[in-house]
């Protein structure tokens, strides 16, 4: 008796334990518990956001602020992840990424998006903005959204329109003072063909070339000169390799914020809010710290470095707006009539 007992246990353990393991399949026990970090991990959004400025920049403090600002909104649910100093992609690069889907976010001049539309290109007009509240009509007035929507029915949806600041002119050659001077002098410009049609106009070479490559064209002497703001011309080292510095303030540069369109349309409605609120944000942001970024470093390079400084007279400013001119007659087709009525319309100040 004692022995069938025995028997049935054994058989009733072993029947018990192959279903626990031979059969779990058949029978799923219940998911093991998460751990915190684990926790709500299917509902996490990332969003890979691929930049090619220094961090301490315009673009790079509110590409870090924005992702603060939509981790605290959403109590760490959506995850910004920020690729700067071109890491991830440079800036030729990085318009595909985007369109492929590798990066969810980029930020690129908006100089570099003529490829995708040729009215972009208003934005590189000589000149075009005479003072801050003229940028302040452009970006966030009727010519800022025309160039939003160019991105329509694209794989592409523009966010905002950041700042960085107005650019000047660098050399290694003497003081840039009239527009003759730059005649014959080799400069890296962005990847943009109204930038390229002013360097022509000015008998100057104006050479195409990624952003991060430029430090080490102007170390070798490849090229003499280059355009940009304080901003990139401080964060990037430009002052330790060139010798002279113009205030020209003849072109500005501004950011698209970007998109992958499929990864938007993906998200629910929450989630975009937050995306959408904190861009507003940061957009708010980065207008007051890209002025007191620019206007900090000029000082820091005028201490604390060996570069002859000289800024354009009343004078001289309106002899490089004569020779450049002609620009917007070349472009009044291709831009169309309103987007160019509104450029002559910031550039003579009447907004
Ligand atoms: C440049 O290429 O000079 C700039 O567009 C870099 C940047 O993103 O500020």
């Amino acid at each position: 008796m004692k022995k069938t007992i025995l028997l049935i246990l054994f058989l009733f353990t072993g029947i018990v334990t192959a279903i626990g393991f031979g059969f779990h399949h058949l029978f799923p026990f219940k998911e093991l518990p998460y751990d915190d970090d684990q926790k709500g991990l299917r509902d996490q959004v990332l969003i890979k956001f691929s930049h090619v400025v220094a961090e301490n920049t315009p673009k790079g403090l509110a590409v870090d602020r924005f992702a603060r600002l939509v981790e605290e909104k959403s109590d760490g649910r959506i995850k910004v992840a920020v690729f700067p100093n071109g890491s991830l992609y440079s800036d030729i690069e990085e318009v595909s990424a985007l369109e492929e889907g590798t990066v969810q976010m980029i930020a690129p001049a908006t100089s570099k998006l003529q490829m995708l539309s040729p009215k972009w290109g208003v934005l590189d007009l000589p000149f075009i903005f005479p003072n801050e509240e003229a940028v302040r009509h452009g970006l966030e007035g009727s010519i800022g959204k025309e160039l939003l929507q160019t991105f329509d029915g694209t794989d592409i949806k523009g966010l905002a329109l950041w700042s960085n600041g107005f650019k000047q002119l660098t050399t290694n050659e003497k003081v840039i003072k009239k527009p003759k001077d730059v005649s014959g002098q080799k400069f890296r410009i962005m990847q943009s063909p109204v930038l390229d049609a002013q360097f022509t106009m000015l008998r100057a070479d104006g050479i195409q070339h990624q952003f991060n490559d430029t430090y080490s064209l102007l170390d070798r002497k490849e090229i003499d000169g280059e355009e940009n703001t304080v901003s990139n011309i401080y964060s990037k080292g430009f002052y330790n390799v060139q010798q002279n510095m113009t205030i020209t303030n003849h072109g500005y540069l501004a950011y698209a914020v970007m998109i992958n369109r499929s990864f938007w349309d993906e998200q629910d409605e929450e989630t975009k809010n937050i995306i959408l609120e904190a861009m507003k944000e940061a957009t708010a942001w980065n207008e007051k710290e890209a002025l007191e970024k620019n206007k900090e470093q000029l000082q820091y390079i005028r201490e604390n470095s060996s570069m002859k400084i000289h800024t354009l007279t009343k004078k001289e400013r309106k002899e490089w707006l004569n020779a450049l001119s002609p620009l917007y007659k070349k472009y009044e087709e291709e831009f169309g009539p309103s987007l160019m009525k509104e450029a002559i319309k910031l550039r003579d100040g009447n907004f």
